[in-house]
């Protein structure tokens, strides 16, 4: 027998008895995105290379051992996204979109890195990231949180952690990162070898170590804080001072640093304790430098990414159950003539009644082997269209889940009868 052919190590089948937590989740998102007047934008999932190494940053994860890189049949390197804002800055630069102008922009679908897999890190994922153009103000920084926030309201998600920071602009981390290197170097035994070979290339990213023999080390570390000038100061007290106004609780962390290069002043990340290690369920910043390095005009630009699978993980920790979109009514119909009639009774009804949910038996078989499709379906009642039915113009109802009498419904009323049942 020929070898069975599995899905690539990492990506996963999102099954139909799954659909329904993720359809919940995608809706709430959309709604409360457009009830801020974001809007979305749909971007390629094959980018050149070229933009992502600009981008995220030669020296990252993420462009060193992660991307999906493929030479192709012109000979151009192209990669599979593996997170969507640097696609979401090209498309908007390509299409003049950030000529003078704000944009609220919003966009979903699958990422890809070669990351080990665990538990809530996949090689193919999906994100739903939202981003902001040509406002430099806290202002913008603090509606996006507060997105965020909202949306875990609506989602029924309590007990989510905010954790922010301020990485200050590129001249006060320059300050930053020689004071940092300077008091690693110090201390370079106690670093492991990753933090060694980044002390070199990214050395803020040492703070970001998980080593627990390094958490001393790292808890000592000179802080950024102390390298902020006015500016950058009062553009994360006003983020602060916000959050506070909304009621909303943040934890400071200046171990937070990213890992992507893009960033400048805000940062932050929304943790859960339910997923064990992969705890960080959205993540984003400010990234006002980025587009001005890809070739545009420096436009001031804050956004952030959530993590679909994470996020349904954690509705399933809760357990919230989203209940399958199994059909209303089951349509059963005996050989020959009734059998087309069937079909055309089917369409009349899904015309005069959209939210109908509607499964025609198909492929035939006896009466009894259609009532146990029927059954299997899910569906509340079968209609029965016979030869008797067909001639008197209406169908049997048999209820599938409640003891009750069969009934006849003459075919002017069906749609009537059916939208009581449906509920819509
Ligand atoms: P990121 O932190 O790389 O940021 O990813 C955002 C979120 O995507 C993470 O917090 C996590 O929930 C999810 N995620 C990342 N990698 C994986 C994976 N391998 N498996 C499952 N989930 C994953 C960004 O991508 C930035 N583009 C966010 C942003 C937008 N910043 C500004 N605008």
């Amino acid at each position: 027998m020929a070898k069975k052919i599995q899905a690539v190590r990492g990506m996963h089948d999102i099954l139909p008895d799954e659909t329904p937590l993720w359809q919940f989740l995608e809706d709430t998102v959309r709604r409360v995105f457009q009830s801020y007047a974001y809007r979305e934008l749909r971007t390629p999932i094959l980018e050149m290379t070229e933009l992502f190494k600009r981008s995220i940053g030669e020296v990252t994860d993420i462009v060193e051992k992660e991307m999906y890189t493929f030479e192709d049949r012109n000979g151009d390197y192209l990669t599979l996204r593996p997170e969507g804002t640097a696609g979401c800055v090209r498309a908007c630069m390509e299409s003049g979109l950030l000529h003078n102008q704000i944009q609220r922009l919003w966009y979903q679908g699958p990422m890809f890195r070669h990351e080990r897999p665990q538990k809530g890190r996949y090689r193919q994922f999906q994100q739903i990231g939202l981003e902001a153009y040509g406002m430099s103000e806290p202002d913008i920084d603090l509606e996006v949180i507060l997105i965020t926030a909202r949306l875990w309201r609506e989602l029924g998600i309590p007990g989510l952690e905010l954790q922010i920071n301020t990485l200050g602009t590129p001249d006060e981390r320059k300050t930053y990162r020689a004071r940092l290197v300077g008091y690693f170097q110090e201390h370079r035994e106690q670093l492991d070898e990753d933090s060694r070979r980044r002390m070199n290339s990214n050395p803020l990213r040492i703070l970001d170590s998980k080593n627990p023999d390094m958490a001393e080390l790292i808890a000592a570390a000179p802080s950024l804080m102390d390298d902020l000038g006015e500016e950058s100061r009062a553009h994360f007290s006003a983020i602060t001072e916000g959050l506070d106004a909304a009621g909303i609780k943040y934890v400071l962390n200046p171990c937070l640093v990213r890992g992507l290069d893009y960033y400048s002043r805000t940062v932050f990340e929304w943790v859960t304790d339910l997923l064990g290690a992969q705890g960080t369920v959205c993540a984003g910043g400010r990234y006002d430098g980025l587009v001005e390095q890809l070739g545009g005009r420096a436009t001031p630009a804050v956004g952030f990414a959530m993590g679909v699978e994470r996020l349904v993980a954690v509705l399933e920790a809760l357990d919230q159950v989203h209940p399958a979109a199994v059909p209303h009514a089951y349509l059963v119909v005996a050989g020959g003539n009734a059998a087309q009639a069937g079909l055309m009774l089917a369409e009349s009804l899904r015309t005069a009644l959209p939210g109908l949910r509607l499964q025609l038996n198909c492929g035939g078989g006896s009466f009894k082997s259609q009532f146990k499709r029927a059954d299997r379906s899910g569906a509340k009642v079968a209609l029965i269209l016979g030869d008797d039915e067909l001639k008197n113009q209406c169908v049997g109802v048999k209820w599938l889940r409640q003891n009750r009498e069969q009934i006849s419904v003459n075919h002017d009323e069906l749609a009537g009868f059916l939208k009581e049942i449906s509920g819509e």
